[in-house]
């Protein structure tokens, strides 16, 4: 074998790289989406993978800003935020809130920022985040929800502190804005035994007093959402990356009392939520009785790698229901009426 290079160079064969190196075929991934395939790739209008975990979506406009996780393998690397005016084709617009550099921060470099989402506060004029934080080195023993401002919905976001909402730990979370304008933070606490739901002060950017337990079943992944003048709520089990059973809830008023209705999930894989977790129930403007349920597949050995289930939920016997699809797009909300 020692001898063959020479022999080949002796014969004129060069051992560099040919210069003519095959171009990469033009990606089927930056062409334009019409429908929602749930579960499968989703490329952002780059034709990179859609990374935004454990996430919400907020309107201004007539544009949807997707804010969720930033992951690398496993390392959580901030909050990113996408543009979309159809929900299918999502533009990165970059990284809303990036972890601190300077390492006393509560969110240097190596915290986790959880499940963030964002609201607009019409009366100050800012867009408020919450997410969940766990303080670097820490596990998940910090428990906090923490809060960042910014005056565009791209930010960049301003961190302004992060506390446990009336001394209650808080880890898997949500935001909810009532129609009245008045917001709340539903939270896992008490080891997520607990879910509870606290009222924001007027500026969104503390808890008030006003909090109390909903119930104590042990559910986090909270996904809340008012259709006529019922308040829905989907929550998953506590087996952390792995999938469970989804449940609903309803209740008159947000504080409860809440009532359980089962698992809303139908087709293959309902009994573990077609293998994700809920995160956000997206209502879709100009369209009646329209809200997409929004999930995510966590990949544990490669967490940037996790997928996003959006199915429609539909209303089944005045109840909300969500069956598994394997494509399908907003004309589903046109049949339904
Ligand atoms: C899940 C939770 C995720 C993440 C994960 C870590 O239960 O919903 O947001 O915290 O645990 O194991």
């Amino acid at each position: 074998m020692k001898y063959f290079l020479p022999v080949l160079l002796a014969l004129g064969f060069s051992t560099e790289v040919p210069l003519a190196v095959a171009q990469p075929a033009p990606s089927a991934a930056k062409a334009k989406n019409t429908a929602f395939k749930p579960g499968e790739l989703w490329y952002d209008t780059d034709g990179n993978l859609i990374n935004a975990h454990g996430g919400g979506v907020l309107l201004v406009g007539n544009t949807y800003y997707w804010y969720g996780e930033k992951r690398a393998q496993h390392q959580e690397e901030g909050v990113n935020v996408y543009s979309s005016k159809d929900l299918y084709n999502w533009k990165y617009e970059g990284v809303a809130l990036a972890p601190a550099t300077d390492a006393q921060s509560d969110i240097a470099a190596g915290c986790l920022m959880e499940r963030p989402k964002v609201i607009f506060n019409q009366k100050t004029g800012k867009y408020v985040m919450w997410f969940h934080l766990e303080l670097k080195g820490q596990g998940y023993k910090a428990a906090r929800a923490a809060v960042a401002v910014a005056d565009q919905p791209t930010g960049p976001f301003r961190y302004a502190s992060s506390f446990r909402p009336n001394g209650n730990m808080s880890r898997d979370m949500g935001l909810y804005v009532d129609d009245d304008g008045a917001a709340y933070h539903i939270y896992s606490s008490r080891e997520n035994y607990d879910l509870r739901l606290t009222r924001l002060s007027d500026d969104y950017l503390t808890a008030t007093p006003q909090d109390s337990l909903l119930f104590a079943k042990h559910r986090e992944a909270p996904a809340l959402f008012k259709q006529g003048s019922k308040y829905y709520l989907i929550t998953s089990g506590c087996t952390g990356w792995a999938p469970n059973e989804a449940s609903l809830h309803v209740a008159d008023k947000l504080f409860g009392p809440w009532q359980l209705l089962g698992d809303p999930m139908s087709g293959p894989n309902a009994k573990l939520t077609f293998g994700g977790q809920s995160t956000y129930v997206l209502p879709v403007p100009g369209k009646k009785d329209a809200f997409i349920f929004m999930a995510d597949r966590w990949n544990p050995k490669d967490l940037k790698d996790s997928r996003y289930l959006w199915l429609p939920v539909q209303f089944k016997n005045n109840q909300p229901a969500i069956d598994w699809m394997e494509q399908w797009d907003l004309e589903h909300f046109s049949k339904q009426l």
